[in-house]
């Protein structure tokens, strides 16, 4: 039957389709061998003359899968300043210059074939295995988006936000309340500005006073390194004691009630989100494995497959 035949055929059409537009480990393998190498290589040297390069390589996927996807729109430079990157919540962001110049090599070597999006997503995975974080497999695959705004930008994960918001933020994108804790778990490497302190420190939700979540005696540290009317750009570690070591120090510092981060801190205040905060503060394995489970899944939304998108020569802009 004809009806038959075209229907069947559109069927496998349309599988072949959605076959061509998915993610998968190695996608690079034919058309760009050792692709994956030169993200990692371009990390690691970036990463000798700076320490702060793995903090903020895998901030810069967060940032730019939260908002329209994992598509590198986060990465584009536009002489209006209204791209993405230029939102109140991607402050501070950095490490653009390392995927520039990862990027700049893989064009060389096989021109117009590995996505921006992919780089940053390879280059966060690298940076927690530099600080002895886990080996996972990044799926590549994606292509570079073509738009930027910040508009799009408004209403990042904050750092204030209560934990209801935090869940709610998270779910709108598919992300369960494990994946907030596990994702936020990336802050066992970085640092903060104190730009981000003074509410939790001297303002709490307005009260006046600090946040009644932090531990008494930690209190005084944090006040001491973010005094009030000081530096906003000064830097402190947010996993203070192993903050270039991927670990699961984060979970114990936050069962003791010495998170840096508001949001962190924010974990243990519901019950949903504080079991998984214990669980991984006792198990280093089990956050092992899982974190690289969360990136995977985290590394998936909205994703630009198959011919959707393009392949940018320079990931700062839409050539
Ligand atoms: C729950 C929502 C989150 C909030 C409110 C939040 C907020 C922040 C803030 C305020 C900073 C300091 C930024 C600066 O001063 O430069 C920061 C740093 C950082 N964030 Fe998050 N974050 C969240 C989730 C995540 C996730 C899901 C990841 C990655 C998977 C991530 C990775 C990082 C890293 C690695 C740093 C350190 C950056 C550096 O050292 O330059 N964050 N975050």
């Amino acid at each position: 039957m004809p009806q038959l035949a075209i229907l069947s055929a559109i069927a496998l059409l349309s599988f072949l389709c959605t076959c061509k537009g998915q993610l998968s480990v190695g996608f690079y393998k034919k058309n760009c061998p050792g692709a994956e190498d030169i993200v990692k290589s371009a990390v690691a040297k970036a990463f000798q003359s700076d320490a702060a390069v793995p903090g903020q390589l895998l901030r810069l996927h967060f940032h730019d899968c939260i908002v329209d996807g994992c598509e590198g729109s986060i990465l584009i430079k536009s002489s209006d300043g209204k791209q993405e990157n230029k939102a109140f919540g991607h402050q501070g962001l950095g490490g653009f210059d390392v995927i520039d110049n990862a990027k700049a090599q893989l064009e060389s070597k096989c021109p117009g074939v590995v996505s921006c999006a992919d780089i940053v997503a390879l280059a966060a995975r690298d940076s927690v295995v530099l600080t002895k974080g886990p080996f996972y497999e990044v799926e590549t695959g994606r292509r570079d988006g073509l738009s930027s705004s910040i508009d799009h930008a408004s209403n990042l994960p904050d750092v204030e936000d209560p934990i209801d918001v935090l869940l709610k933020k998270f779910s709108a994108q598919g992300l369960s309340s494990a994946d907030l804790v596990l994702l936020s778990a990336a802050h066992t490497i970085g640092t903060t500005a104190c730009f981000f302190m003074p509410n939790r420190l001297f303002n709490f939700h307005g009260t006046g006073r600090p946040d009644p979540s932090i531990a008494p005696g930690y209190l005084a540290k944090l006040q001491a390194k973010c005094p009030k009317g000081g530096n906003v750009n000064a830097r402190i570690a947010i996993d203070e004691g192993s903050e270039n070591v991927f670990d699961n120090q984060y979970f114990i510092n936050i069962r003791n009630g010495s998170a840096v981060l508001q949001s962190d801190g924010a974990l243990l205040s519901s019950n949903t989100t504080k079991p998984v905060v214990e669980l991984y503060a006792s198990s280093p394995d089990n956050f092992r494995r899982d974190f690289g489970l969360t990136m995977v899944k985290m590394g998936r939304l909205g994703v630009l497959t198959g011919s959707k998108g393009k392949i940018r020569k320079v990931c700062s802009s839409f050539n």
